[in-house]
C-alpha cells in the first residue's frame, strides 16, 4: 500500500491574542457559581425579547418570501435608511448611500483590512485597544504599531510621531467609551487627529458601538464630522449594544470609492448579511421607540459603574487605579506593580469571579497588571458581592 501522504497545512496566521491560560479560565468562568465581569455582552433585561418577537413576526408574516430571500449586498433599503436618519439626527449628515450593512461591525472591521491592508502595511493604534480589531489586523500580515494615551485617549503628539516615523495606512480608534479602558476622546483631539490625518494623509477607522450609551457628559461629535476628515475616515456602528448583539448587525459609513471596495469584499465573503434579521431590524428601529429604551439602559448602566466603582477601593490592593468612564461597559484597572492578573485568574474564578486580563489588548509590550471589568451584566448587590470576592482573591 502507498505510503499516506498528509493534506497541505494551514496557512500560518498569528496566533490567537488570548493565552490557553486566560482561555481555559474564561471558560470555567460560564459556571453559574461565577460572576462574570468578563463578557462584552449588554444587560440582558435590556434586550426587548417582545419587541423583538414581535418585529420578525410582522415581517415572517406580511412579506415572508422577501424576508427569506437572498437580497443586496448593501444591506436593507429601509434599514440604511433608518441607520443614516439616525446618524443625521446625532449630527452627522448621512446619505443612505453611504452605508453598508455588515454582520456585525467586527465584520466592518475585517472588511475595513481587507480592502486597505497588505502584508508589511502598518495600523496604529491606541494602546491598549479593542483585541478582535488587533485580531483582524495580525489577518492581514499588517505591521500594529501602538501609540500612548492617557484618560483623554490616543496621545496626538505621541501619533504624530508614529505617522512620520512609520506612515500607517490607517489609524484604529474607539472614540467613546472604549474597549476595553472606558475612556473617551477628547474633543480637541478628534479635531487633532482629523488634521493629522488631512495633512499626513491616513485612513482613520472610527469604531463605535458604545458611543449611545453615555451615561455622564454631553455627547461629542464624531472625528469624522470634524473639518477634512470625510474623505479620509470610515465610521463603524452597531446595533449589538443598543438593541441586540445576536442580530449580528452593524454598518460602515465611508467615502464612495472605499465603501465600493468594501461592498465587493463583503459580496465574496457572505453576499450579504441576513435578509430576515436586517428586515426585522428595520421593522424594529421604524416601529418602537428605541430612544426611551436607550435612556432606560444608560440609567442601569450609570447605577451599575456607580456600584463598581463605589467598590473597588476595598476590593483592590493599596496603589491600584481605575477608570470613570462616562457611558459605555467596561472599567480598566491596574493594579499595582507585581502583580499578574493573567496568571490571578484561575485564583479568581476559584473565589467565583472572573475578568479579561490586559494582556491581550495590548498592540505592544503589555501591562500584565491591567485588567478589563465590565458593569453592563450585573445588579448592584451581585456587583457587590463580585467585587468582596475580587478583593479576597487578589488579597
Ligand atoms: C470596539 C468594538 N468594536 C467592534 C465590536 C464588535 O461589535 P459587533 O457585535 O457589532 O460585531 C465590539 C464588540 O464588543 C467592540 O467592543
Amino acid at each position: 500500500m502507498a505510503d499516506r501522504v498528509p493534506p497541505p497545512g494551514l496557512v500560518p496566521r498569528p496566533a490567537a491574542a488570548t493565552s490557553s491560560v486566560i482561555r481555559d479560565a474564561l471558560a470555567l468562568a460560564g459556571r453559574p457559581d461565577v460572576l462574570s465581569f468578563a463578557g462584552g455582552m449588554p444587560a440582558s433585561e435590556l434586550l426587548d425579547t417582545e419587541g423583538l418577537r414581535a418585529s420578525y413576526d410582522h415581517v415572517l408574516s406580511h412579506d415572508p418570501r422577501a424576508a427569506l430571500q437572498y437580497s443586496v449586498t448593501d444591506g436593507d433599503p429601509l434599514l440604511r435608511e433608518l441607520i443614516a436618519a439616525r446618524s443625521t439626527l446625532r449630527g452627522l449628515e448621512t446619505d443612505p448611500g453611504e452605508l453598508l450593512i455588515t454582520t456585525g461591525a467586527q465584520q466592518a472591521l475585517m472588511l475595513l483590512a481587507t480592502v486597505l491592508l497588505r502584508p508589511g502595511d502598518t495600523v496604529a493604534v491606541e494602546e491598549p485597544t479593542y483585541l478582535a480589531a488587533l485580531q483582524c489586523f495580525a489577518y492581514t500580515g499588517a505591521r500594529v504599531v501602538p501609540v500612548p494615551a492617557d484618560d483623554e485617549g490616543i496621545d496626538v503628539d505621541a501619533l504624530a510621531h508614529v505617522v512620520a516615523r512609520d506612515r500607517p495606512k490607517l489609524v484604529y480608534l474607539v472614540p467613546n467609551f472604549q474597549n476595553p479602558t472606558g475612556r473617551t476622546l477628547a474633543l480637541e483631539r478628534r479635531r487633532a487627529v482629523a488634521r493629522l490625518a488631512e495633512t499626513a494623509g491616513f485612513w482613520i477607522a472610527e469604531d463605535d458601538p458604545y458611543g449611545e450609551l453615555r451615561f455622564r457628559g454631553a455627547e461629542l461629535p464624531w472625528i469624522r464630522n470634524q473639518t477634512g476628515a470625510r474623505d479620509r475616515s470610515v465610521l463603524l456602528g452597531s446595533l449589538s449594544k443598543i438593541v441586540a448583539p445576536g442580530l449580528r448587525l452593524g454598518w460602515i459609513s465611508a467615502p464612495p470609492a472605499l465603501l465600493r471596495a468594501c461592498v465587493l469584499a463583503k459580496q465574496a465573503m457572505d453576499l450579504h448579511s441576513s435578509t430576515v434579521d436586517q428586515a426585522a431590524a428595520a421593522h424594529y428601529l421604524g416601529s418602537h421607540d428605541i430612544d426611551a429604551r436607550l435612556r432606560d439602559g444608560r440609567v442601569l448602566y450609570r447605577e451599575r459603574c456607580e456600584a463598581m466603582l463605589s467598590e473597588l477601593p476595598d476590593a483592590l490592593p493599596a496603589g491600584s487605579s481605575w477608570s470613570r468612564p462616562d457611558g459605555g461597559m467596561f472599567l480598566w484597572v491596574r493594579l499595582p506593580e507585581g502583580y499578574d492578573t493573567a496568571a490571578l485568574l484561575p485564583r479568581a474564578v476559584d473565589h467565583g469571579v472572573s475578568y479579561v486580563p490586559g494582556a491581550p489588548f495590548f498592540a505592544g509590550p503589555p501591562d500584565a497588571s491591567t485588567l478589563r471589568l465590565s458593569f453592563a451584566g450585573h445588579a448592584p448587590p451581585d456587583t457587590v458581592e463580585g467585587m468582596r470576592r475580587l478583593g479576597k482573591a487578589l488579597a
